[in-house]
Formats: C-alpha cells, sequence, structure tokens
C-alpha cells in the first residue's frame, strides 16, 4: 500500500510521511463484503477500524430486536477505538452497508502509535469530539422535535453531507429506505412513510427512483 493514500484519512492529518509509513505497516489491509458484521455491540474488543471504501452503519439493538442507527461511516472515517481506549466492551455493533475496503489497527499498535504521535491524538480527540456535538443533537432532536421534525432534519443533514445542488437551488441525494430513516430517528416504517408522503404532498421534497430531491422549503420550514 502506497503512504500516499493515507494522507487521505482525516484521523492521519498532519503526521510525518515517516510516522504514516509506521502505520502502513503496522496495519492490515481486508475487503469485506456487504452486510458483515465487523463489530458486536458487549463484545471484547482488540482492533479498531479505518475504513477506505464503502459505507458501515453504527447500530444499538433493543432488547424488543428494535435497531436504533447512532451513525452511518464512510471512507476516512474510523471506528473501534472506543474499546481500545476505555477497556470496556464494544459500545455498538457496526455492519456493512455496502462491499467495504478497511485498514485494521491492533490495539497494542494503536497505544504506541498513539503515544509516539500528537497529531494523531489530537485528531483522535478532535473526531470524538464531533461525535458527542452530533450526539447532543440527537438527543435534542428527540427530546424537542416531533416525529415530521426529526425526518426533516435528517434528510436536511443527509443533503448537506452527500447532496449534489441541482440549479433551482434543491439538492438530490441516494435515499435511504424508510426502515433506515426509522431506525435513525426512533419511529415505526409505517410513520416514515406516511411522514414522506405529506412532506411530498406539501412540495417539500420529490422522490424519483432511487434518489430523492429536496426543495430550498423544507430548510426554511425546519431552519
Ligand atoms: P467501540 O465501542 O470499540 O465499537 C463500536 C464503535 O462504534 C465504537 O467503538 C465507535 O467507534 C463507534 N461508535 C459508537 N457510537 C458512535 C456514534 N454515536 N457515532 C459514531 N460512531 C460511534
Amino acid at each position: 500500500m502506497d503512504v500516499g493514500i493515507l494522507k487521505t484519512v482525516p484521523l492521519f492529518l498532519g503526521m510525518t510521511d515517516a510516522a504514516l509509513d509506521d502505520i502502513r505497516r503496522l496495519t492490515v489491509r481486508k475487503s469485506i463484503s456487504k452486510d458483515t458484521i465487523l463489530v458486536q455491540e458487549n463484545e471484547l474488543g482488540d482492533c479498531m477500524y479505518m475504513i477506505m471504501e464503502g459505507k458501515v452503519k453504527v447500530t444499538n439493538v433493543g432488547s424488543d430486536g428494535k435497531e436504533v442507527i447512532l451513525s452511518v461511516l464512510g471512507p476516512g472515517d474510523f471506528f473501534g477505538e472506543m474499546a481500545l481506549l476505555d477497556e470496556e466492551p464494544r459500545s455498538a455493533t457496526v455492519v456493512t452497508l455496502e462491499a467495504t475496503e478497511m485498514l485494521l489497527l491492533r490495539r497494542k499498535d494503536f497505544h504506541s502509535l498513539l503515544e509516539q504521535n500528537r497529531e494523531l491524538l489530537s485528531n483522535l480527540l478532535s473526531t470524538i469530539s464531533q461525535r458527542l456535538r452530533h450526539a447532543n443533537a440527537q438527543i435534542r432532536s428527540l427530546a424537542l422535535l416531533d416525529v415530521l421534525g426529526r425526518i426533516a432534519k435528517l434528510l436536511l443533514e443527509i443533503a448537506s453531507k452527500e447532496g449534489r445542488k441541482l440549479l433551482d437551488g434543491s439538492v438530490v441525494f441516494r435515499r435511504p429506505t424508510h426502515q433506515e430513516i426509522a431506525s435513525m430517528v426512533g419511529t415505526s416504517r409505517e410513520t416514515v412513510s406516511r411522514m414522506i408522503g405529506e412532506l411530498s404532498r406539501d412540495g417539500y421534497l420529490r422522490i424519483s427512483g432511487k434518489d430523492i430531491i429536496i426543495r430550498d422549503e423544507l430548510n426554511k420550514a425546519f431552519p
């Protein structure tokens, strides 16, 4: 593996070529197929993962089997660091949503790299802070918004992260399934279908095949 590819990973930003070469030596590259469980909640963990290509979902499952999607991570993101940092079992389950290319780093190598590289520590803390901010926003949404508001906020968040702007100011992106949206906002698939129908009838969005087109009016209605 070329160290050039490691320079594209935000976690490794600002690191010297020598440090990146250490990472190249210490990581193992793996190709993993869709729908594979990489990390299981409550199990012991011995490595962390960096995503080079593909997407995973981070989930918790309730005692009734209902799934909550905490986050969807993609290229440049990492996961599995928490169990290595606090020595607790895995805090969530992580499953591939598509064929994925990963780098794996073992616990002892992760700790020795952290001790030797200030940039790595600072990048790690910065990402963990961003995740806490995002989790705070999710708690706020759950406490203060109704289901319609939570769905609108989620669609606007995905639009700003992954969307492509059209000439009329609308934003288009590949739509998640109604079940995925339901698991992200804490409601049922049926409710999501009804709410998306309402938002569509009121002209806030349009479904087009596998895509969803969000009109600017949705942004104004849910600032
Ligand atoms: P770990 O607890 O080792 O295994 C599950 C991983 O999921 C965890 O480390 C984090 O890397 C990741 N994770 C847990 N909660 C979140 C979250 N709210 N947002 C993004 N990633 C998370």
